[in-house]
């Protein structure tokens, strides 16, 4: 059973730069609410109440803004610095303390997952008890991602990390469900060429013992990319096409929490006051 989860939200931002100078990525908008939204309401949809995020070193004091420790959500937020962009394992390293003897979720800070079985996908997965788990997802040119090929069992038996050639077309999404081990295995990498620790290392760890299994995302269901600024573009116009046809909003966390029953109508009340006169904050009066 995983009710942890971590959300990393450092890292450079370097493809989108100059908007990333000064601002972390994770915290510009993608259409009407900050990036770090996104993957905070995925981790919620899966029932996760329990929350460290990971930011870079000297950025806590802007997230705390937002998203503050003791918030309106009815979940518990840490949060942890990362001294600079040492690759994505170091999650684990970093949250040992946070994680301890529990299995553990990631979700990558800028990344976008929405579908009308996405919920169901994340329940279906979140009692894993031994392994780890990745979320794959079709996509047009898998030689920019790392990219699985799966059994009929949705073993993962081949993992290349993005390859010149491929048969699949599965790309490696953002969010990944790990046992207890994830501490081990990644204080076990050595940084790559790039001087990082590389996920797809420590996904192979697993795939060694045998125990890497993959769930698809299938075409019903979505994930964006918002790493370039085309990209970030495209995801923001997306939602907004969704949520002004529809008139329900993607990824209002406080609706979530307030859907788990995690917070009652007082809780929706002080997040409208902190909000102040804005649309977020009126659609949050229209729950009540
Ligand atoms: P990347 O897309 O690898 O990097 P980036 O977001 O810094 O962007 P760029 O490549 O343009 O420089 O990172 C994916 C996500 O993981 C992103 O949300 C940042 C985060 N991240 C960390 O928090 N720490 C890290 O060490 C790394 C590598 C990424």
């Amino acid at each position: 059973m995983i009710n942890k989860g971590i959300i990393l939200a450092g890292g450079t931002g370097s493809r989108m730069s100059p908007l990333t100078k000064s601002v972390n990525k994770q915290l510009l908008p993608l259409y009407d609410k900050p990036l770090i939204f996104y993957p905070l309401s995925v981790l919620m949809l899966a029932g996760i109440k329990n929350v460290l995020i990971i930011v870079n070193k000297g950025q806590l004091a802007q997230f705390r803004k937002i998203l503050p420790e003791n918030n309106n959500l009815g979940i518990k937020i840490q949060y942890k610095e990362q001294f600079k962009p040492n690759g994505l394992p170091e999650a684990f390293i970093i949250g040992e303390k946070f994680i301890g003897k529990d299995n553990v979720a990631l979700i990558l800070g800028d990344n976008f997952f929405y579908g009308q079985s996405l919920t169901k996908t994340l329940k279906k997965n979140i009692s894993i008890k031994n392994g780890a788990k990745v979320f794959l997802h079709p996509v047009k040119n898998p030689n920019l991602y790392g990219v699985a090929t799966i059994n009929k069992k949705n073993k993962v038996i081949k993992l290349i990390e993005k390859p010149k050639k491929t048969s699949s077309n599965l790309a490696v999404t953002g969010l990944y469900f790990f046992d207890n081990k994830v501490i081990k295995f990644s204080k076990t990498l050595k940084p790559s060429k790039r001087k990082e620790l590389e996920i797809v290392d420590l996904l192979k760890k697993y795939k060694k013992s045998n125990n890497l299994k993959a769930e698809l995302i299938g075409r019903g269901g979505t994930w964006l990319d918002t790493g370039n600024i085309q990209d970030y573009y495209n995801a923001s116009n997306y939602i907004a096409v969704i949520e002004n046809r529809q008139g329900l909003k993607i990824a209002c966390i406080e609706e979530i929490a307030f859907k788990n029953k995690w917070i009652g109508k007082k809780n929706i009340l002080d997040a409208i006051k902190f909000y102040g006169n804005c649309d977020y904050a009126n659609y949050l009066k229209k729950l009540i």
